[in-house]
């Protein structure tokens, strides 16, 4: 992907913004983490940088790291989801926007609770509107294989939302940090992709492992050619 977009990751101070934006930063994107804490990026930042001294990585608060990314991604757990979507409205207008966020029961994180909206991707693109995509992808990818550089993820991206173009802008932005990612539909199917993760969480607990994740077989596994 030439040339490589500005990620920014909001909520890029937790498990799984971090491990995303460690891949992005080394495979040579430019990454910015926003938190709610400016202090807090900043420390998020200097963890990541001793493992990619070279990369172009720094932090920023949610809503600057939001204005300056191309691609904004969500990372948040699900109570601050809305609220942050519609404090950044005017802000994300036009850019891609990829949500990772799953509504979990903070009970038992081995159910999943829908949102009225019917999953966090489609309440995230009703609050953004139609000129903004929102793409939701990475739900079923542990934050474990993320932080282990050495680990080449045995897990597979599925890719979910309205606009065609935009999710193929994200199976690519997979694809460079190592995974293969598949268009699984429209936001109707968001439901079942974000609910899967609550069942591979349970699937840990009953296994006692931690990183479990999903593979699609029956499709021949062709770099770059996982849009149909
Ligand atoms: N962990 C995983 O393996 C994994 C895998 C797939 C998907 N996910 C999903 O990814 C999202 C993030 O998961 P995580 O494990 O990284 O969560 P996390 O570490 O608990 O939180 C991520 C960051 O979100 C910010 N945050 C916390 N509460 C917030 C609120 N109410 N409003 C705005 N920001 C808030 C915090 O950053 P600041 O305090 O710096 O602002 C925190 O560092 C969740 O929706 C989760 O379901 C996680």
């Amino acid at each position: 992907m030439e040339p490589r977009p500005r990620i920014a990751v909001l909520g890029g101070t937790g498990k799984e913004g971090s491990g995303l934006a460690l891949r992005w930063a080394r495979a040579g994107f430019p990454v910015a983490i926003g938190s709610r804490d400016p202090e807090r990026a900043r420390q998020a930042v200097e963890r990541l940088r001793a493992h990619v001294p070279d990369a172009e990585l720094f932090g920023l608060p949610n809503a600057e790291a939001a204005a300056w990314g191309e691609v904004v991604v969500l990372a948040v757990p699900y109570a601050g989801h809305a609220a942050l979507l519609q404090s950044l409205r005017e802000t994300l207008q036009g850019k891609l926007v990829v949500d990772v966020v799953v509504p979990l029961d903070p009970d038992n994180p081995r159910r999943y609770l829908p949102p009225p909206d019917g999953s966090a991707t489609a309440e995230a693109q009703r609050i953004l509107g139609p000129g903004t995509p929102v793409v939701g992808a990475f739900h079923n990818i542990s934050h474990l294989h993320l932080h282990d550089l050495e680990d080449t993820p045995d897990c597979d991206v599925l890719v979910v939302g309205e606009d065609r173009a935009a999710k193929a802008r994200v199976i690519q932005l997979a694809e460079a940090i190592g995974f293969a990612a598949y268009d699984a539909g429209p936001l109707h199917n968001a439901p079942i992709v974000e609910g899967l993760t609550a069942l591979l969480i349970g699937l840990n607990i009953r296994y006692k492992t931690r990183g479990a994740g999903i593979r699609i077989t029956g499709i021949p596994r062709r770099a770059g050619k996982q849009v149909p």
